[in-house]
């Protein structure tokens, strides 16, 4: 395949998606679509359908790489996928994340691994998990011109802390903390935040009580906008079924039975046959 940056650019209808594009649809009540890429087709496919952002998930060392967490991706694991998912966007918010420990260190520290992804990938803005905690990290990256989007709720990065995949935000406590880390969020300047499973109702009060708009995972109907892996919204993770994640596809299973047939084809002689051939 020829180097797409090489092909001339093909005109769209649909304008390029920006972080001032969100906050405008939760004010006019558009609902934004968010799903995950990781390699140059899939986001290639995801912004021909229409998608109004699309992450390059540190999910990817769960459903890439195969880890149990995302704990042990690399600042250049997350730049090498977001440079080849930047290749195949033309008109979605390309979104970065930032992987555990790339942001905690000190404020400089975060602002230069941020700036990397920025300047190396060409992507539109990052993501950080956390709230009150990071929030002055929030604050510098959109003072030196780097937006943010923020993440809240059952934060991946965090798994070793929370000890278990539970819905967060289910006692006053964690509840209040996290309405409270969605304000602390915007007043820094983060454009968005998605909000990981936590109760509908939690979301709901949270999605009301801000001008930026929420991006639901298992966090029910009301947030402005929703966001899934999008390997696992295509059937292709059959070891994960948390109920919030509806299947699109069975990918998984229709692989399998194209490799099966495959195999059968190779082993029967089937395959290639004579207009498969020169
Ligand atoms: O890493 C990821 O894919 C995410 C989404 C699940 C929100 O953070």
């Amino acid at each position: 395949m020829a180097d797409e940056q090489s092909q001339p650019a093909k005109t769209h209808e649909r304008k390029k998606i920006t972080t001032k594009t969100l906050v405008t649809m939760k004010r006019n009540g558009v609902k934004i679509s968010a799903l995950t890429a990781y390699d140059f087709l899939m986001a290639r496919y995801l912004d021909e359908a229409g998608i109004d952002v699309i992450l390059v998930g540190d999910s990817l060392g769960n459903v890439i790489q195969g880890n149990a967490t995302t704990l042990t991706v690399t600042l250049d694991e997350m730049i090498y996928h977001a440079k080849i998912v930047k290749k195949a966007v033309r008109t979605a918010l390309l979104v970065v994340d930032l992987p555990f420990m790339s942001y905690h260190v000190d404020l400089k520290e975060a602002v230069r691994n941020c700036g990397r992804v920025m300047k190396e990938t060409g992507a539109d803005a990052v993501k950080l998990e956390g709230g009150e905690r990071i929030a002055e990290v929030v604050k510098h990256l959109v003072k030196v011109g780097i937006p943010v989007m923020g993440h809240l709720g059952l934060t991946p990065q965090s798994i070793n802390i929370f000890g278990t995949y539970v819905t967060r935000g289910t006692d006053p406590k964690e509840a209040r903390q996290i309405q409270k880390d969605a304000k602390l969020l915007e007043e820094a300047g983060a454009f968005a935040v998605v909000l990981e499973k936590i109760p509908a109702s939690l979301a709901t009060k949270v999605t009301s009580s801000i001008r930026i708009p929420t991006i639901g995972i298992g966090a029910g109907i009301h947030c402005d906008g929703q966001i899934l892996v999008t390997h696992d919204m295509l059937g292709m993770t059959e070891m994960f079924h948390p109920r919030f994640v509806r299947k699109y596809l069975n990918i998984a299973e229709q692989s399998k039975n194209a490799f099966k047939n495959y195999i059968k084809d190779v082993k029967n002689q089937k395959f290639p046959n004579k207009s498969e051939s020169y």
